[in-house]
């Protein structure tokens, strides 16, 4: 199929002759094209078109993405670090600049890797509210990441203003049992920020952005936006130093959900470790109620530039704090109950007019049926091994019972 700017969208990518999709609304002029991005519609290998640009990053840049054999919508992430690469003369092939080869080829590893702990994830049991990996293409000398497309928009398009606890809540709960079941894992995220945690149209956080690679983006000598004000506050002071013994796990990431509340709580990002360690002062919420309170300790705890003096982890938070996680649950009622929405309920379903058609559980389902195969077919056996037992053992029960009646009757 051929594609083209004038006759199709650039987002849902069906038949659209005029600059607004009459399908899923998309304006075409939304679509912000730099001379560094890949052109529309360019085809990737096993038929991944490219569509319009989702966003970019230090070290990314993610286009909508059509696979042609079976019309379903992902996102594809382009390994492209802007302050390092350039595009070659086909404006498709990724080259370094000037000096930056090595480093080029060093991050490139690094974001493979973090493809891998995405993969990772998915292992049976796959871990809720990660994004879904798809595919990993190599070509036009770099590196592309297939996921599932994601409906809704991160969470920092909210936090630009003080929430309600209760609105907070309803996304820290499920991302903290999605830490959870990572660190049992021994897989740690090294970037949670508000753009990196996905909020779903019905409101569910989903992880992207394993750290890995942007560690490499946070590198001394490398400008980039990766290292704006935004995205300081929430990296823990022994991740900044960067060093090679500074150790990284469960803490790490549980200063960076800190900053997460803190930032629902005041609308902004607290300040950064550096700046802590000057002497910069956290915020206190004025006249907090009882959740707001609670959760200002939480994130107060998490915050703790010492990490010895942070939760050890998601079981400790349950155990500090899962009395009162009780008690909300009452509130949690009051909060799923349409009729009793509070305003800041307006903000979390945002409107989806750009990705109106839904194929989130479709690609869920291939994605998992390519991973979980094996798995499947092993609980099968282990089923049919189970069932083969149980009536064995039925079978065993009335045979001793026959028997012992022959005996009995034997005795008569
Ligand atoms: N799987 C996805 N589905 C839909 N949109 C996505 C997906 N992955 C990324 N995006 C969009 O692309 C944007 C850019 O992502 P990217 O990670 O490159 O940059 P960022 O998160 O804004 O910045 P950072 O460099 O701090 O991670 C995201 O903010 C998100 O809106
Ligand atoms: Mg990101």
């Amino acid at each position: 199929m051929n594609y083209h700017i004038t006759t199709h969208c650039p987002n849902c990518f069906r038949a659209s002759p005029s600059a607004v999709c009459p399908h899923c609304h998309f304006n075409r002029k939304d679509d912000i094209r730099h001379i560094h991005h890949l052109p529309l519609f360019t085809r990737l290998d096993k038929g991944y078109v490219i569509g319009r640009v989702l966003g970019e990053g230090g070290f990314a840049i993610v286009y909508a993405a059509l696979r042609e054999a079976d019309g379903l919508a992902f996102a594809v992430k382009e390994y492209y670090p802007e302050s390092l690469a350039s595009r070659g003369l086909n404006n498709c092939t990724v080259q370094a600049k000037r000096n930056e080869t090595e480093r080029l080829a060093v991050w490139q590893k690094r974001f493979k890797e973090e493809a891998e702990h995405l993969r990772r994830c998915q292992d049976y049991p796959a871990i809720a509210g990660v994004v879904k990996r798809a595919d990993l293409l190599e070509q036009n000398n770099t590196v592309y990441l297939v996921m599932e497309r994601l409906q809704g928009c991160s969470l920092r398009t909210f936090l630009t203003e003080p929430k309600s606890a209760q609105w907070i809540l309803t996304w820290l709960k499920p991302l903290l049992a999605t830490f959870e079941q990572l660190h049992n894992r021994q897989i740690f995220h090294r970037d949670i920020s508000p753009n990196n945690v996905f909020l779903t149209a019905n409101n569910q956080p989903v992880l992207m952005d394993f750290g890995l690679a942007r560690e490499g983006v946070r590198d001394s000598a490398m400008k980039s936006s990766a290292v704006g004000a935004g995205t300081e506050g929430f990296i823990a002071p022994e991740q900044m130093m960067n060093s090679a013994n500074s150790r990284v796990d469960a803490h790490t990431d549980l200063y960076s959900l800190g900053g997460l509340i803190y930032m629902g709580l005041h609308g902004e990002p607290p300040p950064s470790a550096a700046h802590r360690v000057q002497g910069a002062k956290l915020k206190r919420c004025q006249a907090p109620d009882k959740v707001t309170a609670y959760l200002e300790k939480l994130a107060w705890h998490c915050l703790a530039l010492d990490r010895d003096k942070r939760p050890e982890n998601v079981q400790a938070i349950k155990r500090e704090y899962g009395l009162f996680w009780q008690e909300l649950k009452a509130e949690e009622k009051i909060i799923s109950n349409p009729a009793t929405k509070n305003i800041n309920q307006k903000t979390i379903v945002p409107e989806f007019k750009h990705n109106e058609y839904d194929n989130a559980s479709k690609i869920s389902n291939i994605i998992n049926n390519q991973e979980f195969v094996k798995n499947e077919s092993q609980t099968e056996f282990y089923k049919l091994v189970g069932f083969f037992i149980f009536y064995a053992l039925i079978l065993l029960g009335v045979i001793t019972w026959i028997a012992l009646k022959e005996v009995n009757f034997g005795g008569y």
